[in-house]
């Protein structure tokens, strides 16, 4: 079926970051294996530092997670009662797996929270085998309420067999280390095979298990053997890509390093069975999971039936499966997922209020969806209720020529694939290339809209700024990535970062273009794509002195200022009113009390809701650097000012976006 308007070519290698089941393992059992692991290639997601901060509080020994770092392990008897409540944010897998483990720490107890979709999610399904076990967990919400917040009290536990009525790695997960920890034997079956991760790694430590159909025995009194690790790229980070690559008109995708283990590739079956052009080069074992490259090329997209066994080897996915069966020809239906109503949302209503919202046809069924697929070009916006998984799946449909889609909370793709929209604006870009509207630099006409967003420290402008964009489809300038390149380039000529001048980097700054993607401007280094160098601790310690040269700073406004010769954009950063854009047509600048700034500054940062001694610290700090920036955060006398402070970002999102509206229905 031909999906759309314009054609879509798809090109490149889009490296997923580390899988988040195998992430969330690795730092569990480094934690609880007496000795020294080291682990690479970890996903650095928030769902992934609140299994992190978790372990922290419980008094292991946890650095921060970089891309390869050592953990020192200790007996799980070392660990303690926490002082803290024990905030595991949006993860399900942070709370059901650290449930198990605190269970059978004996004598000691601990509170679990989360954020307001964890805290709706059943935690029962742990409660029971553990309390069958002998822990202590009560509820603490209103009555009848089944969630967190909830209490466990550890235990000298006995030896179960259970029975689990739904299959569910997390279930399991959570028997099986409550019963490492307490040193006894435990059974678990499951209706079919969860992903099995966890047994896998804790065979690789050395942990005596007997894998069954869909079962698993752990045997009594044992203690893990710390290990090494490389996490492997995550198959349902993938899967989005590889449905890109699918939907699209040509050209070919390429994910190196992606888990393949069996419980884990059911969306690339079902992606193969739909008509795209899949296959696995390279394919070779690393550390007991199988890994290799996915290599996807469209194909005339056509309907296919989900159901059974093959649901579990794709839960994560089936959003944006059903996503891709709203462009193939014919109805899909995926059954026996009803799983999908106890995720990050209720996928189930929420996948099918949205198609229907952007003009899709489907409906729910009580254990699963069913989509009917047509060409027309789809148009809305999208509610993900904060769920990462809608904003990806949606953003793949969003990202196809024709349609018109708006994601209400992009941000939200932080739980688990923090790149994802910077890599889908690579797999789809460049511009040119795509024959859609829209031309390189050289060949453009010299005016355009500009929005020009300013504030000072910590005002939210950046994300704010991409978001605009996003909702205006227009590109988003990153000026901040830019100073993040020329110190790229000084990192790597390996003069020691006091030694370097503007002049110096000045000199090798030919090696930047300026990369047109559909949604944004960025800079690239020898024409190839340098987004994860752009993020490292070396650019990151060193960026705010290069920023601070004024040569650099005038070479960075001059290629802002060309940017915004070259098509409507949306730009952010300081004097960007004032000295680099007096012109602007839309000046927005962007105000919020400081306390509430640190808040939300902090809230980025650790990924958690900070203390108040938390906030009043960072207040004082902001408080300082507004003295010292009080000459460059004026705003333009022309600017309109938005006081933040009581707004959601949604809410200054739509405020710019209907001021920019009426600026381009005032230059008409
Ligand atoms: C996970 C198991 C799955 C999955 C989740 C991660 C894990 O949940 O949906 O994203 O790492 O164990 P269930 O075990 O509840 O199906």
């Amino acid at each position: 079926m031909s999906h759309s308007a314009a054609p879509l070519h798809v090109d490149g290698v889009i490296r997923v970051p580390g899988d988040k089941s195998i992430s969330h393992r690795s730092l569990i059992f480094a934690a609880l294996a007496p000795g020294r692991s080291e682990i690479r290639s970890i996903l650095n997601s928030a769902d992934v530092r609140a299994t992190a901060r978790v372990l922290t509080a419980l008094g292991a020994n946890i650095p921060k997670l970089e891309d390869s770092f050592v953990v020192h392990g200790v007996s799980p008897r070392e660990l303690r009662s926490p002082r803290e409540i024990l905030d595991c944010a949006n993860s399900g897998t942070t709370a059901r797996l650290m449930i198990g483990v605190v269970s059978g720490l004996v004598g000691r107890e601990a509170r679990f929270e989360g954020d307001a979709s964890l805290s709706r999610r059943p935690m029962r399904r742990v409660a029971r085998p553990l309390s069958a076990m002998g822990a202590r967990v009560e509820f603490e919400g209103p009555e009848g309420h089944e969630g967190l917040p909830l209490r466990v009290f550890g235990a000298a536990l006995r030896p179960i067999e259970w029975n689990s009525e739904h299959a569910s790695a997390q279930i399991k997960g959570a028997i099986l280390l409550a019963s490492l920890v307490a040193g006894v034997q435990a059974e678990v079956y499951e209706p079919h095979r969860s992903r099995d991760h966890s047994e896998r790694m804790l065979a690789a430590r050395g942990v005596r298990l007997d894998v069954m159909m869909n079962g698993v025995r752990i045997l009594p009194a044992q203690q893990l053997t710390p290990l090494d690790v490389e996490v492997p790229g995550d198959p349902s980070s993938a899967a989005f890509f590889a449905a890109l690559a699918a939907l699209a008109s040509s050209g070919t995708l390429r994910l190196p390093n992606v888990c393949l283990n069996p419980t884990r590739t059911g969306a690339f079956d079902v992606l193969r069975r739909m008509g795209a052009k899949l296959h696995i080069e390279d394919e070779r074992s690393v550390g007991g999971e199988i890994v290799g490259t996915v290599v996807v090329a469209p194909g005339d997209v056509r309907a296919t039936d989900i159901g059974g066994a093959e649901v579990p080897s794709c839960i994560d996915e089936l959003p944006l499966l059903a996503c891709v069966a709203s462009r193939a020809r014919g109805e899909t239906r995926i059954t026996g997922a009803s799983e999908l109503r106890v995720k990050e949302s209720d996928r189930i209503t929420a996948v099918v209020n949205n198609l229907r919202a952007i003009g899709a046809d489907a409906d729910e069924l009580a254990d699963g969806l069913c989509i009917r697929g047509h060409e027309r070009p789809l148009s809305g916006r999208v509610v993900t209720h904060g769920d990462h998984r809608l904003a990806m799946a949606f953003g793949i449909l969003a990202a196809l020529p024709g349609n018109s889609i708006t994601i209400d909370d992009p941000a939200c793709v932080e739980v688990s694939f923090p790149s994802f929209w910077h890599d889908l604006a690579r797999a789809i870009g460049p511009i040119a290339s795509n024959n859609h509207a829209h031309h390189a630099f050289s060949e453009s006409p010299a005016t355009h809209l500009v929005i020009a967003i300013d504030g000072p420290a910590a005002s939210g402008k950046s994300s704010t700024a991409q978001w605009v964009a996003h909702r205006l489809h227009v590109r988003h300038v990153d000026s901040g990535a830019l100073y993040r390149a020329l110190t790229a380039l000084g990192v790597r000529s390996n003069v020691p970062a006091e030694e370097w001048t503007a002049e110096m980097l000045l000199e090798r700054a030919g090696a930047i273009q300026m990369h047109l993607t559909e949604r944004s401007v960025v800079p690239w280094i020898d024409d190839a794509p340098v987004d994860e160098e752009l993020r490292s601790v070396a650019v990151t310690q060193s960026v705010s002195r290069v920023a601070q040269m004024p040569s650099v700073r005038d070479w960075v406004n001059a290629r802002v200022r060309e940017a915004g010769r070259a098509s409507d954009i949306v730009v952010d950063g300081r004097d960007i009113g004032t000295a680099v854009f007096p012109d602007a047509a839309l000046k927005v600048f962007l105000v919020a009390d400081p306390w509430e700034r640190a808040r939300r500054r902090l809230v980025q940062r650790l990924s958690r809701r900070p203390s108040d001694a938390e906030i009043a610290l960072e207040t004082e700090t902001l408080v300082a650097r507004d003295a010292l920036d009080a000459t460059q955060s004026v705003p333009a006398r022309d600017a309109i000012t938005i006081d933040t402070t009581a707004l959601t970002q949604e809410e200054q999102v739509e405020r710019i976006v209907a001021l920019a509206k009426a600026t381009r229905e005032r230059l008409r």
